[in-house]
């Protein structure tokens, strides 16, 4: 066996992987990437963020044109091409790929197409094409990314029964879906097969759908599905499923005694992600897992094996693709012997759902579990100029402040575009900046953006499309 030497092997070429391949690589370390897709990007480019995203556009588009009869614009009812828009979206992926390869290439990245399996601590066997390779190594960084969690009474072998892999696939518009699990995913598909024309029920456990965010903030998303999808039902935990003929037959707990049995054409489940951990020989390094086989790391990103950090889902916490990039800054600085750690970062949370949902820094249900006194400032849509020239009133922008220094300590937003806007309530919670800093910043008109800068002068009580409540003038300077 012969070994390449090389300075830090990356496994995994997601948005964690490659963005600490390129960095260190821009520090001057010799990298060797390893992803066994033949894309590189990781879920996030091939199975996730950017697939979904664009056939969510592509419903948006469908439901302008529908809701468009009202601004005097009739269209025909859409035609669907389904091989069409899957190359559309596929040409989309490659260029993407071919994008962040080239990007790899340029900054001298040794890119290898295989599975890796750590032999040992300092020791990496690649499965490429053409027969194994071996990779000898000062540091390693798992950054293998995860996978949709599939529970054992949900895994038919019957491809009726699809994750986000085979739903972004899109191989059909079933007439009768059911979505398990109100979630990230659960809400973004549900949208694009309600608006392709499917009959969507969702079932979702808990009394409320995406249960992460604001009640206030949930609620105009819930009252559009409740129009888009079949049915909405709070408080359904779907028990089994069994192939029956062509269907997929469903039992669900509508809590209390009510059991309900029926038939879909399709089943999504959504109902969360478990870490890409198997056949990966871990158990021959010294890295340990937490009790849902996440990787324990440490701030720095330090697993208990000296020679591995692992980064992004893998990792646990927020699984989301700016949380890997992020933590792979921290990995590679921790590498280089700087001071960096993951600590006190604000990372943003955004469901593409119709309307989008964003929110960051201390929500305000969190404040009230863990006690925290804070003021609510709230500025809704339909005071907005802008909200109201394109149809979308129904959108919230809130602000978590604390009382006595006036800091915000949370951003909110629901709204068209919500996900564009979260980025200002990020950089004002991480410059510690105050509502009077966001009040007094002045915002463009017409612009969603003024809803921020309102929604600070209304915790001031003078915001000048809004009937604040006026400060109490101790408070107040
Ligand atoms: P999730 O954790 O967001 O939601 C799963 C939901 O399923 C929960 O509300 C849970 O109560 C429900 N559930 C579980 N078992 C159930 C059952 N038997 N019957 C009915 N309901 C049940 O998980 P999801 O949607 O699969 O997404 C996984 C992760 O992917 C997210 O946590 C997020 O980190 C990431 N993601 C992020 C996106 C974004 O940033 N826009 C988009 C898609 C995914």
């Amino acid at each position: 066996m012969k070994a390449t030497k090389t300075e830090l092997v990356i496994v995994g070429g997601g948005p964690g992987g490659y963005a600490a391949a390129f960095y260190a690589a821009d520090r001057g370390t010799r990298v060797t990437l390893i992803d066994m897709d033949a894309r590189l990007g990781g879920v996030c480019l091939n199975r996730g963020c950017i697939p979904s995203k664009a056939l969510l556009h592509a419903s948006k588009l469908m439901t302008e044109a529908r809701d468009s009869h009202a601004r005097g614009i009739t269209f025909q009812p859409p035609a669907l091409d389904l091989a069409r828009m899957r190359a559309w979206k596929e040409g989309m992926l490659d260029k993407l790929a071919q994008g962040v390869e080239g990007l790899g290439k340029r900054r001298g990245v040794e890119m290898i197409r295989g599975r890796g399996y750590f032999e040992n601590s300092a020791l990496l066997r690649v499965e490429t094409a053409g027969g194994q390779r071996y990779f000898e190594y000062e540091h390693a960084i798992i950054a293998v990314g995860s996978k949709p969690a599939i529970p054992a009474a949900f895994d038919l072998g019957n491809p009726r029964v699809m994750t986000s892999n085979e739903a972004l696939e899109l191989e059909d518009v079933p007439q009768d879906l059911l979505v398990i699990g109100g979630g990230y995913i659960g809400m973004e598909l549900g949208t694009v097969y309600a608006a392709l024309g499917s009959r969507v029920v969702l079932a979702e456990a808990l009394p409320s759908i995406l249960a992460g965010a604001d009640a206030d903030l949930v609620r105009p998303v819930m009252r559009y599905a409740e129009r888009a999808f079949q049915e909405v039902r709070l408080g359904a935990k779907v028990l089994k499923m069994a192939t029956s003929g062509k269907k997929i037959k469903v039992v669900m707990d509508l809590g209390g005694q009510q059991k309900k049995e029926e038939l879909f054409d399709r089943v999504l489940v959504s109902v969360g992600r478990a870490p890409n951990c198997d056949d990966l020989g871990l158990e021959n390094t010294a890295v340990t897992r937490d009790e849902k086989g996440f990787i324990k790391v440490t701030a720095q990103q330090r697993t208990e094996d000296p020679k591995l950090l692992a980064i992004g889902d893998v990792a646990g916490g927020m699984m989301l693709a700016h949380k890997a990039a992020r933590e792979a800054r921290v990995a590679v600085e921790v590498l280089a012997g700087e001071s960096s750690a993951f600590e006190r970062i604000v990372i943003p949370a955004v469901v593409f759902t119709d309307p989008e949902v964003a929110w960051c820094g201390l929500t305000e249900q969190e404040a009230r579990e863990k006690g925290v006194r804070v003021e609510v400032a709230k500025f809704p849509w339909t005071a907005s100029g802008r909200a109201l020239s394109f149809d979308r009133t129904d959108g919230l922008t809130k602000l978590i402040i604390e009382p006595d220094t006036e800091r915000i300590l949370g951003v909110g937003i629901v709204g068209a575009g919500a996900g564009e806007l979260i980025g200002e309530g990020v950089f004002a919670i991480e410059m510690g900046a105050t509502a009077r800093d966001l009040a007094e910043s002045v915002h463009p008109h017409p612009t969603l953006s003024e809803t921020l800068m309102e929604c600070a002068e209304v915790f001031y009580g003078h915001a000048t499309h809004a009937m604040g409540r006026p400060r109490p003038k101790a408070e107040a300077d």
